[in-house]
């Protein structure tokens, strides 16, 4: 497993990451924590070090999990988040920080998230959605600052609205965030534009997130796909919605030669294939699926003409909404 820099943190993560959503047990559903600690453990022998959490996956219980299989062994990196106090996800335009994110409600967020974590410190703590508009405002620059100096958070991140990149980009000109975590993938190529020249220039860590488009770039996913009842993806994929990505998957392997199977290997690859990311975190609820992730790590980078292919697939939508 190859490591990369945090952005400026002078933390070293693995270039794969652990999404621990899924094993949260909330929006997804199907998970057994007997098999998501099999998981994580798999990860771990597999040279993951870097795991992202929130408070909101499952009420902690995502949380809880990573303290059950790691305890505070200060090599294992966390991240977590914390939620909006309005429960919005993403914030509206126009939503204020007092209702989204007040300063008593974020700290006692954190202290519920470290208790979970049975830590006295998480070493990447992120704001759960995001509203550009906050980023000047003097109560959300001394939390931040507040938060650091704690000591109870180490680094401070913001976890970007869906498919908004650019909507983070008067944070990360205050010089107060660390890193950011943004969808970046096959389909949504947007943190291409402006966000990850950014990030690159100014050393703020990346974490590339839903490398997989919530598995329609596994090539698992076909028109006739079911998911279980309650699982979010039954909205995320609704209507003609496993019909379209199908289409456009197979105009994606017709044109750039990748074949299903090496799918899910490519689409972690196409990620890593640009230096401003850090670490790249699929959801991988198997130590089946941990054992085929993590070698895309050992292969590199894709080729040039490859990449200059795959940009003619990107395909930005919104499907949370
Ligand atoms: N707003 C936010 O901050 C936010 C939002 C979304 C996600 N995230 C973070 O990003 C992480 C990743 O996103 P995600 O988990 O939603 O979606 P994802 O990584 O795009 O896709 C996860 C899906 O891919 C499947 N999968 C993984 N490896 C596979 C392989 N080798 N072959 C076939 N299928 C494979 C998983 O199956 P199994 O799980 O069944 O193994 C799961 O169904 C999350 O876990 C979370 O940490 C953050």
């Amino acid at each position: 497993m190859k490591l990369r820099q945090l952005g400026r943190t002078g933390l070293t993560v693995s270039e794969i990451g652990y999404g621990a959503w899924g094993i949260g047990k909330s929006e997804w559903v199907g998970a057994t924590d007997e098999l998501s600690l099999e998981s994580l453990q798999a990860a771990r022998d597999s040279g993951i070090n870097f795991f992202d959490t929130a408070l909101a996956y499952g009420d902690g219980h995502s949380e809880r999990l990573l303290a059950q299989a790691f305890g505070n062994a200060r090599e294992v990196i966390m991240a977590s988040k914390v939620p909006p106090k309005n429960g919005i996800w993403p914030a509206r335009r126009g939503s204020t920080l007092e209702e989204v994110f007040p300063r008593k409600y974020v700290l006692g967020c954190l202290e519920r998230t470290l208790k979970n974590l049975g830590r006295e410190t998480v070493d990447l703590y992120q704001f759960h959605v995001w509203n550009d508009d906050w980023a000047n405002q003097e109560q959300w620059q001394s939390m931040v600052e507040e938060i650091r100096r704690s000591g109870k958070a180490r680094f401070i991140g913001i976890s970007i609205n869906d498919h908004q990149p650019a909507n983070s980009l008067q944070a990360l000109a205050s010089g107060l965030v660390d890193a950011v975590q943004v969808i970046y993938n096959i389909f949504d190529q947007s943190p291409d534009d402006k966000l990850l020249p950014y990030c690159q220039k100014n050393q703020i860590g990346v974490l590339a997130r839903v490398p997989f488009d919530e598995g329609s770039l596994t090539g698992k996913i076909g028109p006739d796909s079911e998911f279980p009842a309650g699982d979010f993806r039954n909205q995320y994929f609704a209507g003609g919605r496993k019909q379209q990505v199908w289409e456009h998957l197979q105009r994606l392997v017709e044109d750039t030669g990748i074949t299903i199977d090496q799918l899910p290997g490519e689409a972690l690859r196409f990620c890593l294939s640009h230096p401003a990311v850090s670490s790249v975190i699929p959801g991988m609820r198997t130590p089946a699926h941990v054992a085929a992730n993590v070698k895309a790590s050992n292969r590199g980078p894709l080729s040039a003409a490859l990449l200059e292919k795959i940009h003619r697939h990107r395909w930005v939508r919104n499907y949370y909404e």
